[in-house]
């Protein structure tokens, strides 16, 4: 990959595809693990007095509230907290107000400009990677640098899109996050699974698993494979459509996939096998924390990818919390992959070998999936 390192950039608008999806409550940014990691790179282009253009998504919109909700308002205000010189805020995603802004930029300054997802509502024009959006974001400038691995593997307008019309370079975090998992992806593992987006992992889990001397899972997607498991889950979230697929894993890998016994419900610990009808399971329970951390006792590395519990609900962080005190007091070699493991490990003050921001991209990079956009940079699809 050609890196933004050695290129002259003063005086050049250089737009920068960040990935700020990052945590946001009653306005204020929770963890900001990801705008940390991109500051190396919009450091280096401001002093060396390019003007900084940056685009992010955050969240997902599909809806007017979703608009309303997911803004990048906040980012703005905490990424000014952190570098020192002007950063401002363009409410909107194109138009007069946004070109007159970038126009108007003095040498050494940020802009930045709201969710790029908004053009996703109501026509999906930024994951589609729709053709005329792309051209007008790459028409605001004159270099393109993609610094968001945690959204590498996706194929967007502000991503994919803008790199075919711009000179492209990729950032430092991208640098930095793609040598880390060259690492990781040669080594035998012990995979840890969880968090929200069932869809999207259960999928992943297939090719990792040749790689990987156990998966554990935990999180939204661990019912899915009980409920295939002809396991009683009761009122727990469950994704029908793909207890076939998870049914078939669990018969080619019963060895690697391991699955919690008990889990903490809103009624207290409950064994699976005594899961009521309004039982909804939000933790893995004490004995699945102990079946784990034997396993981990013999793991040489572990990945792990979102939390065992609804972590976001304080309530429900014990999994997640005696299984990555039990890494650290161990001193086992742990790769954290995604906002949502960074964030909680970082609020229980632990610290990790390895930090990667991607979460659906890490995973996705170590099955060896190709990613477009990371092949122009490196002169392929051109
Ligand atoms: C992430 O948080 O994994 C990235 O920002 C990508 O977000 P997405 O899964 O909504 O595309």
């Amino acid at each position: 990959m050609e890196s933004i390192k050695n290129v002259d950039v003063k005086d050049k608008k250089v737009i920068v595809r960040v990935d700020f999806n990052v945590p946001i409550k009653d306005g204020t940014v929770v963890d900001d693990t990801r705008i940390v990691g991109a500051l190396k790179t919009i450091k280096h282009l401001v002093d060396k007095k390019a003007k900084v253009i940056l685009l992010s998504h955050i969240g997902r919109v599909e809806s007017l509230e979703d608009k309303d909700k997911n803004t990048l308002r906040p980012v703005a205000k905490h990424l000014s907290t952190l570098i020192d010189t002007p950063i401002y805020f363009v409410p909107l995603t194109r138009g007069m107000l946004l070109e007159k802004t970038i126009e108007n930029m003095n040498s050494g300054e940020v802009v930045i400009i709201e969710n790029t997802r908004h053009e996703d509502y109501p026509k999906k024009l930024e994951s589609s990677c729709d053709e005329a959006l792309s051209k007008y974001w790459a028409s605001l400038g004159d270099i393109f640098v993609l610094d968001a691995f945690g959204t590498a593997h996706r194929c967007h307008a502000s991503t994919y899109g803008i790199s075919k019309f711009l000179p492209s370079y990729s950032g430092f975090l991208v640098d930095d996050e793609v040598e880390m998992l060259q690492v990781a992806m040669h080594k035998r593992k012990t995979l840890i699974l969880g968090g929200s987006k069932v869809d999207d992992k259960i999928g992943v889990i297939d090719n990792l698993v040749n790689t990987s001397d156990a998966v554990l899972l935990g999180g939204a997607m661990c019912f899915t494979f009980l409920k295939a498991k002809g396991l009683p889950i009761g009122s727990s979230i469950v994704s029908d459509d793909k207890l076939d697929y998870c049914k078939d894993m669990l018969e080619t890998h019963s060895d690697k996939i391991h699955l919690p016994v008990d889990v903490v419900t809103q009624n207290g610990v409950k064994n699976i096998e005594d899961m009521e009808k309004d039982d909804i399971g939000y933790d893995i329970g004490p004995k699945t924390i102990a079946n784990y951390e034997k396993i981990i006792d013999k793991s040489t590395f572990v990945l792990w990818n979102g939390p065992l519990g609804k972590y976001e609900d304080n309530g429900y962080i014990e999994g997640t919390k005696k299984i990555m005190e039990y890494l650290s007091s161990k001193k086992v070699d742990t790769m954290l992959a995604g906002g949502d493991i960074t964030g909680a490990a970082k609020s229980l003050g632990l610290e990790f070998k390895y930090i990667s921001t991607g979460g659906g991209s890490t995973l996705e990079y170590l099955e060896g999936k190709k990613f477009r956009t990371l092949d122009r940079l490196n002169g392929e699809n051109k």
